[in-house]
């Protein structure tokens, strides 16, 4: 995936940045739907450079913190809808489709990290994700296109592990994983949204089957992806379901008890929630330490 950003360093690169900065626009595009074979051009500058091309190309002689360009091969057009217009798109002579110019200052990155209190690359991969939404045809002249634009750019984030997620969003993740549930037998949907505790954001739905029996439940959909991607530290879980409250099955606890015994769970149904904590729905639970000799020998 690193190819989907084409990196001009006027400035001496970070290492390190280049892998971040890909993976936050990999789930630019994914957050978009679109699955073409795309890319961006990324120049990271200095400042007197940017203000030369702010006042070249938008006659604005002052330094900024960031410009786009989206490429007239491939403008996007300009509904917000998702999917379609993203398959039908014209290519370039290279077979891909060229998303546009970006443009970052990197003086100007370093004060707003400062500013924020974050480091230089979550400014420059925060940066990059709002400039490849205008790529793609986002704006923030009006309140709900800005609100439009800032849910996609949390989502982005957030999945790439570079936000910071509230438990409105974890549900709203958990209610969008509920709607890939595959439940032909108990039509009772469930999805959840796993937070692990470096910031990334698992989802997953219940699958049922014939075989009523290997059903899976949507909490164990997401903590087995998460751990089969090498992540196994959590904080907090949201679930979600249409009719009722779907605290976690007996299996579900058990399960999330191996790695998170101190797992906020969030059930969300309509507009109620929920919370407890993993340790209280399950009361002295058996865990990687029960079974030893030290925990046997203490009885
Ligand atoms: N289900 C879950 O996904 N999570 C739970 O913890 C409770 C149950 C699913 C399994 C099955 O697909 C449906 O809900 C009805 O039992």
């Amino acid at each position: 995936m690193k190819d989907l950003i084409e990196f001009e360093w006027d400035v001496p690169a970070l290492p390190g940045a280049e892998e971040m900065l890909c993976r936050a626009a990999e789930e630019c595009l994914r957050a978009e739907g679109i699955r073409a074979d795309t890319y961006a051009h990324l120049r990271i500058t200095d400042g007197e450079s940017i203000r030369q091309v702010n006042r070249e190309y938008r006659n604005m002689d002052r330094e900024t913190d960031v410009l786009s360009f989206p490429s007239t091969a491939c403008s996007p057009q300009h509904t917000l809808g998702r999917h379609e217009k993203w398959l039908l798109r014209e290519r370039d002579e290279t077979g891909r489709c060229f998303l546009g110019d970006i443009i970052i200052s990197l003086p100007r990155a370093r004060e707003q990290a400062a500013e924020y209190g974050h480091s230089l690359e979550r400014e420059l991969a925060y940066l990059t994700v709002h400039a490849l939404f205008h790529l793609m045809g986002y704006d923030h002249m009006n309140e709900q296109d800005k609100e439009r634009m800032r849910t996609m750019e949390e989502t982005a984030l957030n999945r790439a592990g570079m936000g910071r997620i509230t438990d409105d969003e974890l549900i709203r993740l958990a209610k969008e994983a509920m709607e890939f549930s595959y439940s032909p037998y108990s039509h009772y949907r469930v999805g959840a949204a796993l937070l692990s505790k470096d910031g990334r954001v698992f989802q997953g739905c219940n699958i049922e089957n014939a075989s009523y029996g290997a059903t899976n439940c949507a909490e164990r959909t997401a903590l087995f992806k998460a751990v089969s991607e090498g992540v196994r530290e959590f904080s907090v879980i949201a679930i979600a379901a249409d009719k009722s409250a779907p605290w976690p099955c007996g299996i579900c606890r058990q399960a999330l008890n191996e790695f998170a015994p101190d797992l906020r769970v969030i059930v969300a149904w309509g507009d109620s929630r929920d919370q407890a904590m993993l340790y209280e729905l399950l009361p002295h639970g058996f865990g990687p330490s029960s079974g030893t000799l030290d925990y046997l020998g203490k009885e």
